[in-house]
């Protein structure tokens, strides 16, 4: 018996709820297969997609981390094969090594037997975010893992919340082609903080979320900025600045970074215009030489 698992890419921060806030989309996202074997213990037998670049081994992997986690508390000592099909680029900002702890987790949860819901699989993909960047934060796993809109409300105790998405939320991701490692982008935020920022960062939290349960589309739109963490990002992303001002020329609600970049994300209201605002940036990045994909979802 074999079990095969799809996890979507997540966009985290969603700008103003660093580490708090995340949304999943529909593709891109990797996938995990696993199988139980004759040998005992967990051991990753193949990864595709990644050009060779990612562990074989469970305690290096983040989705064997990930794994090994959940089976550590089950005392599970039976032979687990498992196989990692990438289908998203490494280092993106789209939730690449979450989607594999958050497919790994569901599928070997389901190959013993289901001992954990899908929501109390959660703290097990987070260890996989902390072998990857040094850091648990569950705004990636979180959504990947429920789907829709999810609020980290407390890391300690971890609880999140599912937030309702309004019918017409659509969401362009543009994908350009260079890589930042979520520990570097951690690496150049400030660690202090003015309260007057503070102040306009918490306030555009709650009116987002506020939004999202009203179905308040230009309330989500003036909540949809990033005061604090933004304007030191998005140096390393080249073009940002165009990207962002293409997509709400293009009709966006609000436009902001990806997780911690490069990939950069609108909220649109329906896909026409989330469709136009992918072309818009997709066009000012190939003007400023950069290479790129697009994705366009419904959320
Ligand atoms: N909240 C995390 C960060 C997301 O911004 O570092 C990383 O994808």
């Amino acid at each position: 018996m074999s079990v095969s698992v799809f996890a979507a890419a997540t966009v985290a921060n969603v700008a103003c709820g660093f580490d708090a806030l995340g949304f999943a989309i529909h593709e891109p996202g990797d996938e995990v297969i696993v199988r139980k074997s004759a040998q005992s213990g967990l051991r990753i037998v193949a990864i595709t997609g990644d050009e060779g670049r990612l562990p074989l081994s469970v305690t290096k992997n983040t989705a064997g981390v990930s794994a090994q986690a959940l089976l550590d508390e089950t005392g599970y000592t039976g032979g687990i094969e498992m196989e990692i099909h990438k289908k998203m680029p490494l280092g993106s900002g789209l939730g690449s090594s979450s989607a594999s702890s958050v497919a790994a987790v569901v599928a070997v949860n389901e190959l013993i037997g289901s001992p954990f819901t899908r929501a109390e699989l959660l703290r097990f993909a987070t260890e996989g975010e902390r072998a990857a960047c040094g850091v648990p934060h569950a705004d990636n796993v979180g959504p990947s893992l429920l789907g829709g809109f999810v609020l980290i409300r407390s890391y300690n105790p971890l609880e999140v919340v599912q937030l309702p998405v309004p019918d017409e939320l659509w969401c362009s991701v543009i994908h350009p082609h260079v890589e930042i490692l979520t520990e570097d982008a951690r690496n150049v935020l400030r660690r202090r903080i003015r309260l007057e920022d503070a102040v306009v960062q918490w306030s555009n939290l709650g009116g987002l979320i506020a939004g999202l349960y009203q179905g308040d589309y230009q309330l989500i739109g003036r909540s949809l900025s990033d005061i604090i963490f933004e304007p030191t990002r998005s140096l390393l992303i080249p073009g940002f600045d165009m990207m962002k001002q293409a997509a709400m020329q293009a009709g966006a609600l609000g436009c902001s970074i990806s997780g911690s970049g490069p990939s950069v994300f609108a909220l649109c209201r329906g896909e026409e215009i989330a469709r136009a605002a992918a072309d818009a940036m997709q066009h000012a990045l190939t003007k400023a030489g950069l290479g790129s994909e697009t994705y366009v979802s419904a959320i």
